[in-house]
């Protein structure tokens, strides 16, 4: 028996990897969190499958159902949404399960960033502009924020920015990055990318404040800040270059 721990994408039922539903369709359990995992996803389910949104339990409930998927020999789906390594609360479960000696395993899936990425029509990383992607929160009241990693001190990277759970910060957010990024720094908030209602608002720095507070976008959004989101002055990579060989392209 194994708690099969997968991550659905991020919202577009096709974006789930071929293994992640295939893994949900033989399981004769399926756990979701369900605020973020598309309701397709989970039909996926057999038939006669348990199926649970998570969303109202609590760890010890959550815990309960594997410990009785594992009496009964039945294999567990553990849906969450985008990919499980980022926020996805995984890290407490999976030390749970090792405490109880259940087996379990991790199946990666397209995570929100990415498909806001995509929604933008964007690469974040350009040769000459930014190399690194952060991936980052702000604080909240239950989640504060470890030592050296607030947004100002990240922001002294430059790097382009992927801010999660934030879009209700807005403001200490550009408060934050301003003195580091300027006020003209492209910035974009990208609201449920990929599902049937994704919303991309564009803007800088300066600006992106009002115009989210316009779109009346609270939730379920990913803040993209940095150079890279409109940069058109930047170097080709070396990787398709003419004079550049490597081993899958050697010299004539
Ligand atoms: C609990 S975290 C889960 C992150 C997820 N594990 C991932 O890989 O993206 C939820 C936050 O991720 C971001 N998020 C998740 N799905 C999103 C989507 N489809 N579009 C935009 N942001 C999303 C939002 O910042 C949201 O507040």
């Amino acid at each position: 028996m194994t708690v099969h721990f997968i991550g659905a994408g991020p919202g577009a039922p096709d974006l789930i990897t071929l293994r992640g539903l295939r893994l949900i369709e033989r399981c004769p359990v399926c756990l979701y969190a369900g605020s973020l995992v598309p309701a397709e996803v989970v039909a996926a389910a057999p038939k006669d499958a348990r199926v649970i949104d998570t969303a109202p339990l609590d760890l010890e409930a959550i815990v309960a159902e594997f410990t009785a998927a594992h009496a009964a020999g039945h294999d567990v789906a553990r849906v969450h949404s985008g990919d499980p390594s980022v926020y996805g609360a995984i890290g407490e479960q999976m030390r749970r399960l090792e405490g109880l000696g259940i087996a379990y395993e991790i199946c990666p899936g397209v995570p929100s960033f990415a498909a806001a990425a995509a929604a933008l029509g964007r690469e974040l990383t350009l040769p000459g502009i930014a190399q690194t992607v952060i991936l980052t929160r702000t604080a909240t009241r239950s989640s504060p924020m470890p030592d050296g990693e607030d947004l100002a001190e990240l922001a002294r990277s430059r790097a382009t920015l992927a801010i999660h759970l934030s879009v209700t910060n807005l403001a200490r957010v550009v408060r934050d990055l301003t003195p580091h990024y300027g006020a003209a720094c492209p910035a974009a908030v990208v609201f449920r990318a990929s599902w049937p209602d994704q919303t991309v608002i564009r803007g800088t720095l300066a600006d992106i404040r009002t115009r989210v507070k316009a779109a009346g976008i609270t939730r379920t959004a990913l803040i993209l800040v940095g150079p890279v989101l409109a940069s058109e002055e930047f170097d080709d990579s070396r990787l398709y270059a003419a004079d550049h060989s490597h081993v899958l392209r050697p010299k004539a």
